[in-house]
């Protein structure tokens, strides 16, 4: 892993944070990109503890803003001259409508909108690495979505937490796709997973009465973290595109995930979503 250089959004905890371990600890130079700036110090620190030898970034990132998706971007590409891997894993797991700075419902702003903007603003650095890699977190919870245009700034309809987590994890599936297609005969490749019901802190606002039945049936972070790094670095994944596969249950996808004109369609709706920061 030596040389190779690996950006992982929200990786001061949870599945990112396990990833950024994996990474550091296979001689990697990782970039952090977090919205909590002392909690990505911590994380920094703990990763420079382990005595890799690659270097540990932090870049701030919000991707609640699309300004601040803009200036991490820019940051990134002044920084380094390109990435070897994008991992795009931070997300949340809503329990109330809200809404990104942008106005989008804010699931779908935080876990698709921003890295779909993300993913465009450093597909040129990507590009210029000698073979790039992007890797999304989606979920077994993309069978419960649908893509609505309509709940995309809640302009109608009612809504339904789980619903509106559905749809973004099926967002990320479909742009994964997308991507993948339009990446054929590059350098580049797009691949997705669902990482497992995982015991992170993605599960926070659960009642804690569901959070302890649950628990016991959630695996450690070391798991998709293992599967992530192999997609991110392993040489079993060299030239592989277009993939979804799971760490822990059935890769399973619906058929509205397997439904390339959605895919299509979401794609240039989203180019214009983002149009005014490309
Ligand atoms: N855990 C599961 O069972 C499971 C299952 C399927 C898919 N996934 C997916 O796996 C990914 C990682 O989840 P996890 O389980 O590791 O969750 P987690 O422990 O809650 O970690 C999520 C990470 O995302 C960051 N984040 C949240 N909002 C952000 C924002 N606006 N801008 C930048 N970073 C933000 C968090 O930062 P803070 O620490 O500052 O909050 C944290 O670093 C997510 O995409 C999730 O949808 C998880």
């Amino acid at each position: 892993m030596s040389n190779t250089r690996v950006l992982i959004t929200g990786a001061n905890t949870g599945i990112g944070f396990a990833t950024a371990k994996v990474l550091v600890q296979g001689g990697a130079d990782v970039i952090l990109a977090c919205r909590n700036p002392d909690k990505a110090a911590e994380a920094q620190a703990e990763l420079q503890k382990l005595g890799g030898k690659g270097t540990v970034d932090v870049i701030p990132l919000d991707l609640n803003s699309l300004d601040s998706v803009k200036a991490a971007a820019e940051l990134i590409n002044k920084r380094y001259d390109s990435l070897d891997v994008l991992i795009n894993n931070a997300g949340i797991f809503g329990d109330a409508l809200r809404f990104t700075e942008d106005g989008y419902e804010q699931q779908f702003g935080v876990n698709y909108v921003g890295p779909f903007l993300l993913t465009q603003l450093l597909l040129p650095a990507l590009k210029r690495a000698k073979a790039g890699r992007i890797v999304h977190l989606s979920s077994i919870m993309h069978w419960l979505g649908n893509i609505k245009p309509e709940s995309f700034r809640m302009t109608s309809g009612s809504y339904r937490a789980v619903a509106a987590y559905g749809q973004s994890k099926l967002a990320n599936l479909l742009f994964s796709h997308a991507l993948a297609r339009q990446l054929v005969g590059t350098s580049v490749t797009s691949n997705a997973l669902h990482p497992g019901g995982v015991d992170s802190e993605i599960y926070r606002d659960l009642p804690k009465y569901q959070y302890a039945v649950m628990r016991h049936f959630l695996i450690p972070t070391r798991r998709p973290a293992e599967l992530i790094a192999q997609m991110a670095v392993g040489v079993e994944w060299a030239g592989r595109n277009g993939e979804y596969v799971s760490a822990h249950m059935p890769n399973w996808q619906s058929s509205r995930a397997k439904d390339a004109a959605l895919a299509d369609q979401l794609y240039q709706q989203s180019l214009e979503m983002v149009k005014a920061y490309l």
